[in-house]
């Protein structure tokens, strides 16, 4: 097999000539022979002035660097798109695909005999995932880590579930604008990712779990010494899976996601990861069962104490003993067997972890969180293909309800709408949301997290059951039924749906039911409609003739297995 500068070489009808021309051009920087002889470990680099959440990557590469020399590989970074969630129009998913096609064609074309993937901020790990699962070159993930928590009149803050309750009493009234000023210059103290177990921290926590990176790489700070050293030791690792060989393919198994997902479970982490660890697999031809995901959940309970389902944040979680200790306590629940990229089984891994007297944060099996699942997957009329609960940042007494909808036809139907003072609603009602899915937005944006209007909100009102296709944060919380499939955009019953019918939500059954008699759908879906021309041209076009459904992981068909 090829390697090092011999690996991809550019088609000029001969090889050797092509290779002479690309050492001419690389001895441009300074390299020696010796230099460009030795293993090519190619360092993604997604720092961005756009992207907070990766502030540090500079460092991070610098340190990565000091591993691979160390350990006599040649570093060489290179940039990839880096993708922000409060900088993407209209939303990061829709440019999480365009990421992952990137990230695998640049490893693909350009000559590394491994890759270390520095990504953070929610949709990068995943787009680093998929990307590396298709190139199949030895990839290693490196997190840029979360942030520090915020302080704020003595209370501790985190982004973004705090965002959310704060800018929801603001909305509410019981919080003034100088305060809300205030708060907004406190929620993101540092460089790093959201440190409560939002999207960033559960697809680290998955990538570390399935053995795509170090101990330790998930938890610990961004702001911290030890992340430098992880970096450090990343670079030293890719070396060896260089030398030794180890594809993702090899460390991604089947038993590798069950892994994941069981750790998704028990960290109570966000309904996002399912999406993009569907993706994943579909990249490795690995198919993701809904209903053995399910049964995860009714099976491990909830272990970790973190908002926005408990009370602590990432830095709280990594001092307890982080993703190693909460392995230790899964147990058996786990394959211990699976490989990981710091040449140890999980089980090794999880026999080092750190035991810590009298923390709280990672709870024993016999005192969890909550029971019963992190996440559950419904079906029923409503979600043929299954929708998304959160049943751990749900409020018990929504968990079996029945009430009238309340329908927005698209995300602008829903922003025009909800605090209008007219709005015939209660806090009884079901507010269902369309045209959030895939297609329908498109990107399935995070706009699940439908507001309480207004007027209920100032009354007291703290939660609703809501409904749609759409995606939300992983920061969020509320009783609120997501990705539902398919949807509403290409004909799922979610578009049939009026203001005035009947729903049932009942999340110990796992079902979600429209309660409208067939012959009456039948004439609605007779009269259905799409509800917009598809776009022709640019990447648009791409996204929309080719992103799958939720249960495909909204990847593109064609990078499926
Ligand atoms: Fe980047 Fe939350 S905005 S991780």
């Amino acid at each position: 097999m090829l390697r090092g500068m011999r690996k991809g070489l550019t088609s000029y009808g001969d090889p050797d000539f092509s290779l002479f021309l690309r050492r001419a051009f690389i001895k441009a920087m300074g390299f020696s022979d010796d230099a460009l002889s030795r293993p090519i470990i190619g360092i993604a680099n997604t720092a961005s002035d756009f992207n907070p959440c990766h502030g540090n990557a500079g460092a991070l590469i610098e340190a990565v660097k000091r591993g691979v020399m160390l350990a006599g590989g040649l570093p060489m970074a290179f940039p990839t798109i880096s993708i922000h969630e409060a900088f993407s129009h209209p939303t990061s998913m829709y440019l999480r695909n365009l990421m992952a096609l990137d990230t695998e064609e640049m490893i693909r074309a350009q000559p590394m005999d491994a890759v270390v993937l520095i990504g953070g901020c929610d949709k990068t790990i995943p787009a680093q995932l998929m990307g590396a699962a298709s190139a199949d070159v030895p990839a290693i993930v490196l997190p840029t880590g979360p942030m520090l928590v915020g302080h704020y009149k003595g209370e501790e803050l985190g982004a973004c579930t705090d965002c959310r309750r704060l800018w929801g009493q603001f909305r509410a009234g019981t919080m003034d604008a100088q305060a809300i000023a205030e708060v907004n210059g406190r929620l993101a103290p540092t460089h790093g990712t959201c440190m409560v177990m939002g999207t960033a921290s559960t697809v680290a926590c998955m990538a570390e779990a399935i053995g795509m990176a170090l101990p330790g790489a998930a938890t610990t700070p961004a702001t911290h010494a030890d992340r430098v050293r992880i970096a450090e030791a990343s670079g030293a690792e890719a070396v060896r899976l260089a030398r030794d060989g180890v594809r993702p393919s090899a460390i991604m198994t089947p038993a590798a996601f069950r892994n994941a997902f069981t750790v998704l479970q028990a960290i109570g982490g966000s309904t996002n990861a399912l999406i993009h660890f569907t993706a994943v697999a579909g990249r490795l031809g690995i198919p993701v069962d809904l209903e053995l995901f399910d049964r995860l959940g009714r099976e491990v309970p909830v272990l970790i104490d973190l908002k926005p389902s408990g009370a602590h944040y990432m830095e709280h979680f990594h001092w307890a003993g982080g993703v190693p200790r909460l392995v230790r306590e899964l147990g058996p629940a786990l394959d211990l067997a699976c490989a990981t990229v710091a040449g140890l089984t999980l089980g090794e891994i999880a026999a080092r972890a750190e035991e810590v007297p009298g923390q709280d944060v990672i709870r024993s099996r016999a005192a969890p969180i909550a029971t019963g699942g992190g996440l559950a997957v419904l079906r029923g009329n409503l979600a043929p293909g299954g929708a998304l609960l959160k049943r751990s940042a749900a409020s018990p007494h929504l968990m079996r309800h029945e009430g009238r909808a309340i329908v927005f036809t698209s995300v602008e139907d829903m922003v025009r709408r909800i605090d209008d003072p007219a709005l015939d609603v209660t806090a009884e009602d079901i507010l269902v949301m369309q045209g959030g899915g895939p297609k329908g937005a498109p990107g399935m944006p995070e706009a699940g997290y439908i507001p309480i209007p207004r007027r209920l909100a100032r009354a007291g009102v703290k939660d609703m059951v809501r409904i749609s296709d759409a995606r939300m944060s992983g920061t969020a919380f509320g009783t609120i039924v997501l990705h539902v499939t398919p949807e509403s955009a290409v004909g799922g019953p979610l578009g049939l749906v009026r203001t005035g019918d009947r729903i049932r939500l009942d999340a110990e059954a796992r079902r979600l039911d429209l309660l409208v008699d067939e012959a009456e759908l039948a004439a609605r879906r007779a009269a259905w409609t799409p509800p917009a021309e598809a776009p022709r041209r640019g990447y648009a076009a791409l996204f929309h003739g080719h992103v799958l459904q939720a249960d495909g992981g909204c990847d593109f068909d064609f990078c499926r297995r």
